[in-house]
């Protein structure tokens, strides 16, 4: 397996259970313009967020160990309501890694703890990431003041290219139920970047004060910190099905269409 590896270029390789794992490659673009990506978005398994842990696990080793039989050195999961690290470990393929996993948690909760020390966090994510609790442990041993409430619409809505005034009362729905004294609202789905905008204004509305905090680029901190990042600066992207609104999304965020293989890994 390893000679396999070695015989392809170091890749950093990135999934999540769509699009929103592309907020995450773009801020990782940004910091490491040469760094070789594949990505894989599980987009016929997507939402994520809403499903049984046990379902979550098998995903998450499917989508790894793709990844790696297409070159990946490292592995970075976009994606909260899984955690890579864990699936791995108990699944014995840790081993195969060859060189850092990096989730979404730790880089976040570091940013957090540093940027807004002593401010009142509000975790906004899927029932799945919730449920984990790892924000939550996460947050208790860095003293950070958290609450943590579930959208369990959000990212399913905005992976199917749902209406803005659908994703609008979703998002108000969640703003109404923040503590009036929320100091930073944390989008810790990664496809909620997307709508980040749609945030911000129902914030204003509702008369809160908190400001909206995107982790992506904390994560991208650590993958230049822990990754193989001198490449040519080529994306490769694996979808397990077609999605007009993953292409539509790729077409804004890179210049020209990249290609995309389809490839179904169910389990
Ligand atoms: N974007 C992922 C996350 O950060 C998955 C969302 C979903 O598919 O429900 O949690």
């Amino acid at each position: 397996l390893y000679t396999t590896y070695d015989i392809l270029s170091p890749m950093i390789g990135i999934f999540d259970s769509g699009v929103g794992g592309l907020t995450v490659l773009t801020k990782i673009r940004e910091r490491a313009p040469d760094a070789d990506i594949i990505y894989f978005g599980d987009t016929k398994n997507a939402p994520y967020g809403t499903r049984p842990l046990e379902e979550l696990r098998a995903f998450t080793s499917s989508a790894v160990e793709l990844l790696l039989s297409k070159g990946a050195r490292d592995i970075v999961s976009a994606c909260n309501s899984v955690s890579a690290f864990t699936t791995l470990s108990e699944s014995g393929l840790l081993a195969q890694v060859p060189l850092s996993i990096i989730e979404m948690t730790r880089p976040t909760v570091r940013a957090l703890a540093r940027d807004f020390t002593g401010e009142k966090i509000v975790f906004l994510a899927t029932p799945a990431t919730i449920a984990s609790s790892i924000y939550a442990r996460g947050c208790a041993e860095s003293g950070i003041n958290a609450t943590h409430i579930a959208i369990p619409e959000l990212a399913g809505a905005i992976e199917r290219g749902a209406p803005r005034d659908e994703i609008i009362s979703i998002v108000a729905r969640a703003v109404s139920v923040l503590p009036r004294d929320t100091d930073v609202v944390s989008l810790s789905c990664t496809h909620y970047p997307f709508v980040q905008d749609i945030f911000i204004e129902e914030i204003a509305r509702a008369g809160l004060a908190a400001e909206t905090f995107d982790p992506a680029d904390s994560v991208a901190e650590e993958v230049c910190v822990g990754c193989e990042k001198n490449g040519n600066g080529t994306a490769r992207f694996i979808l397990s099905k077609d999605s007009a609104v993953f292409r539509d999304t790729l077409s804004r965020i890179f210049v020209g269409s990249p290609m995309i293989e389809i490839r179904d890994v169910s389990v």
